[in-house]
């Protein structure tokens, strides 16, 4: 395994200072972490009049546990109600939820359907009351549902077989995951049909009781796909206009459809090439053999480095049109996990990390800083903290402090930690037995088709029956 030095062993500012250092990379840093209603994390934001009670978020995170027709189980239930309880005020979609059967990224991820909208709202409303019972109040809480297509990363149907739906043929990701070169794209007819879903989903998320509803545009799938559609012909591909026209056409209908349920975008502000393993197991990029790279939103054309054009222009446009919210990412799981969720140890079907994981969290906050420099205007929530382990609270503090981000999102700690923010925010010391260790568990259960959860910190999936089948399916070998 690629050696390096863990968060643990940073024991204080100047040491972790001096590791920055070492690496090239900055971090917004406050030694003392504030409490008390005063605190920078304490302080509320206001949404159109709406106050949303503290600068925490919750990062929407599937659990690969719904039924073949896309409703909540209870373990769904489960994690929504930790959720809740984890005493953050926005709740950045709870988890991707399919407009539609074909756009469901595993047979057991939600829908939002005609059938299934009151058991999503029933959910939602699991969210609220952990809430209320663990804060108090819910009158400043904030809750959206993250609505989706998984484009080519569509895996539908029980036998788990992967049913793309392409924009246009990508060299990279049609070689790196076996998609012909005669494989349909999907036409400008397809694209109108699919907008109505979005925006029926949407109406049916207001009637469900959320607040806002995510257009999702990261991670490689659908949404995110049209921003690097350049080489697609027609209404949706080719010029910028053409690239965003699937989320204009999403907001009018919502608009006009659903009055009053706010929008917003999660968005991978930055992409690169996809990666490999190499030789050694640590990732490498796919050779791009001198040519300019041309598929990566937010990706100059080494591939590899960070262009700021687009990403600034997509910013212009939630501005006019109106949607108050975005939630910079990064990447995608399938072909550059490193970048999307930074971690030391790689799920099954990953690579050795090819840089210290604080380089892939210093990205993003820079990334998301950079962002919101552009259009301050915009109510910014931030990714890819949980790999700070026992520093988080000392960066989120100083980012939010130095307004580089309204938010902090928590993503993979909070199912570890359910109690992380509220913990922060009282004062209390950390609890270092919970904190993700980013073992990535949770991303490798699902690639082996089992329900996602933090087997190695949370007792009820240490204790899972799916907890045997983890270990089996990791080491094969071990077990026999
Ligand atoms: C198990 C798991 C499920 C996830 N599901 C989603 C999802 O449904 N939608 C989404 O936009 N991101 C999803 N993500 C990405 C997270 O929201 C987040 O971007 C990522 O984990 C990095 O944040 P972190 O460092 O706080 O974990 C998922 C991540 C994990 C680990
Ligand atoms: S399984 Fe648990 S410790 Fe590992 S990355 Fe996921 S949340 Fe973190």
């Amino acid at each position: 395994m690629t050696q390096y030095r863990r968060v643990a062993q940073l024991l204080s500012a100047p040491v972790l200072r001096e590791h920055l250092r070492s690496l090239n990379i900055e971090l917004p840093l406050d030694e003392t972490v504030v409490s008390g209603p005063e605190a920078p994390l304490a302080r509320t934001c206001s949404l159109k009049g709406r106050t949303i009670g503290n600068r925490f978020a919750i990062l929407p995170m599937e659990g690969w546990d719904g039924t073949e027709d896309g409703l909540p189980t209870d373990l769904t239930r489960r994690r929504w109600r930790r959720f809740g309880e984890s005493g953050a005020k926005l709740i950045w979609g709870g988890e991707a939820a399919a407009v539609r059967h074909d756009g469901r990224a595993n047979p057991r991820q939600l829908m939002i359907t005609e059938n299934t909208w009151p058991a999503i709202g029933e959910l939602r409303q699991e969210l609220v009351d952990a809430h209320e019972e663990a804060c108090g109040r819910t009158d400043d809480l904030l809750v959206g549902l993250q609505l989706t297509h998984s484009g080519r990363f569509s895996q539908p149907g029980p036998d788990w077989s992967r049913r793309p739906k392409i924009l246009y043929r990508h060299p990279y990701l049609d070689r790196k995951f076996g998609v012909p070169p005669d494989y349909p794209l999907m036409t400008d007819d397809e694209i109108g049909a699919l907008i109505e879903d979005f925006v029926r989903a949407a109406v049916l998320a207001k009637r469900a009781g959320f607040d806002f509803v995510d257009v999702k545009h990261c991670h490689g799938y659908l949404g995110h796909e049209f921003l690097s559609a350049v080489e697609r012909g027609g209404r949706y591909g080719g010029s910028f206009e053409n690239r965003t026209r699937f989320l204009r056409e999403i907001t009018a209908g919502i608009r006009a459809e659903a009055p009053g349920l706010e929008v917003g975008v999660r968005l991978s502000a930055f992409d690169c090439l996809p990666y490999e393993a190499g030789a050694d197991g640590v990732g490498e990029p796919m050779d791009r053999q001198g040519k300019p790279y041309r598929y990566g939103f937010g990706c100059d054309e080494t591939g590899l480095c960070f262009d700021p054009t687009e990403p600034k222009a997509f910013l212009d446009l939630l501005v006019e049109l109106e949607i108050p919210l975005v939630c910079p990412t990064a990447g995608s799981p399938y072909y550059n996990p490193h970048v999307q969720r930074p971690a030391l140890f790689p799920p099954s079907d990953g690579y050795q990390p090819p840089e210290d994981p604080l380089v892939g969290v210093a990205r993003q906050i820079a990334i998301a800083a950079e962002l919101k420099r552009h259009r301050p205007e915009l109510i910014y929530v931030g990714t890819a903290y949980s790999y700070l382990q026992e520093w988080l609270p000392n960066v989120a503090q100083a980012v939010v402090r130095t307004d580089q981000v309204d938010f902090v999102g928590i993503g993979r700690l909070v199912l570890s930690y359910p109690r992380v923010v509220a913990d922060i925010l009282s004062g209390q010391p950390l609890k270092r037995k919970l904190l993700c260790r980013t073992f990535s568990d949770c991303t490798t259960a699902p690639r082996k088709h089992l329900v996602s959860g933090c087997y190695p910190l949370d007792e009820f999936y240490k204790s899972h029956p799916q907890a045997a089948l983890l270990e089996e399916a990791k080491h094969p070998r071990d077990s026999q």
